[in-house]
């Protein structure tokens, strides 16, 4: 296989940024689209040489795609998922890739068998400064960490739910958490995890929806440092930030910004002042949305190198797992140890 052939399913928001990312690669091809909605799919794709689908049965079978790209509405990807991958199609699936751990050890095993890759989309593992600090707790640079922080203050207002009706419903969309959260969450649990128990508070204050609107989390690592998560989509009157602080006894990392792509804070006892300012500087001055075309050029190279994605269904059910205990603790007003949610 020199190149690979992509279908992708679910023509709205998001899935702009995969055709972007396609149409940068050499080694892939974007051949078909499907979208129930089959206006949506049509304006979507000009190109004639892409086929077009209202019918996700239909398309899977398409015998020109290798690989399809699931960006329909979050309870349906794990369906979709088993079917693709039952077809025999390699698939990379938006975050988050299911709602439920039982339906995503399920995927996981299918695609094993299946002999498919299983690529999750967390473009926010692939943003500069999040691998500089990747790369800072790899090399030990903050010591024994002693605590870490997880904020995420945006604004997602009425219109945003009233724009489509799978949003903040608990069947097709799951709750902050499992929507807007994951981002910080995921890299939380990657960088510094795994979580060993936690114990939150979620409530619904001003969205008329039927998940959280606001959650506050209190998390014990397995390293024995303590965490908190705070998410909240209530911010007036818009997005204020998505941060992420790591305070170790070396060092101290504030990575922040709306989206949780500038350095503001990096402090280590390894690197000089003017060391350390360089660093800032040259990372901060780097393009930042690139997590997309990274995730995308990362997936084709695994498929085509036959080895994992960076971000494997393995991978993103860890993610998966901490935040179905902080769904548990919540629901259940006790602390959860992450271990015992089952895989
Ligand atoms: N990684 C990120 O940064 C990021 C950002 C936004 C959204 N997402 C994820 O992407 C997914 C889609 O989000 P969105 O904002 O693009 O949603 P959207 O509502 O804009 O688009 C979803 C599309 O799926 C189509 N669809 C629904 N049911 C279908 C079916 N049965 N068959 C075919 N098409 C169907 C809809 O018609 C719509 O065009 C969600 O899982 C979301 O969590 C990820």
């Amino acid at each position: 296989m020199s190149a690979i052939r992509f279908g992708i399913v679910g023509c709205g928001h998001i899935s702009k940024k995969h055709v972007s990312a396609i149409q940068q690669l050499e080694d892939a091809d974007l051949v078909a689209v499907c979208d129930s909605d089959l206006d949506r799919a049509n304006s979507f794709v000009e190109q004639n040489n892409i086929a077009v689908y209202s019918d996700y049965d239909e398309f899977i079978h398409d015998n020109k795609i290798d690989a399809v790209i699931i960006c329909t509405p979050s309870g349906l990807h794990a369906s979709m998922g088993e079917k693709a991958a039952l077809g025999g199609k390699h698939l990379l699936i938006e975050k988050p890739f299911v709602l439920d751990l039982k339906d995503g050890n399920k995927l996981v095993e299918v695609c094993k068998q299946q002999g498919v890759k299983l690529g999750v989309v967390h473009p926010n593992r692939m943003k500069p400064a999040v691998q500089a600090l990747h790369r800072a707790i790899k090399d030990n640079w903050f010591g024994k960490i002693t605590h870490v922080n997880a904020t995420l203050r945006w604004n997602r207002n009425s219109n945003y739910f009233k724009s489509a009706a799978w949003r903040g419903t608990r069947e097709y969309d799951g709750g902050i958490l499992l929507n807007q959260a994951i981002h910080n969450i995921d890299l939380l649990n990657w960088l510094v995890g795994p979580v060993e128990e936690v114990f939150a508070y979620g409530t619904t204050r001003l969205r008329d929806i039927e998940v959280e609107d606001v959650c506050v989390s209190s998390l014990r690592l397995q390293n024995e440092a303590l965490g908190i998560i705070e998410s909240a989509i209530t911010l007036y009157p818009e997005n204020l930030e998505e941060t992420l602080s790591i305070f170790g006894s070396e060092g101290t990392a504030v990575l922040g910004g709306k989206t949780l792509s500038r350095i503001q804070e990096w402090k280590f006892s390894c690197l000089s002042e003017n060391d350390a300012l360089k660093q800032v500087e040259e990372i901060n001055s780097r393009k930042i949305n690139v997590g997309h075309n990274e995730i995308v050029r990362d997936f084709v190279s695994a498929v085509l190198n036959e080895r994992d994605p960076l971000v494997s269904g393995e991978e993103a059910l860890k993610t998966i797992q901490l935040i179905l205990s902080i769904y548990n603790s919540i629901d259940n007003h006790v602390p959860v140890k992450v271990k015992e949610m089952c895989m």
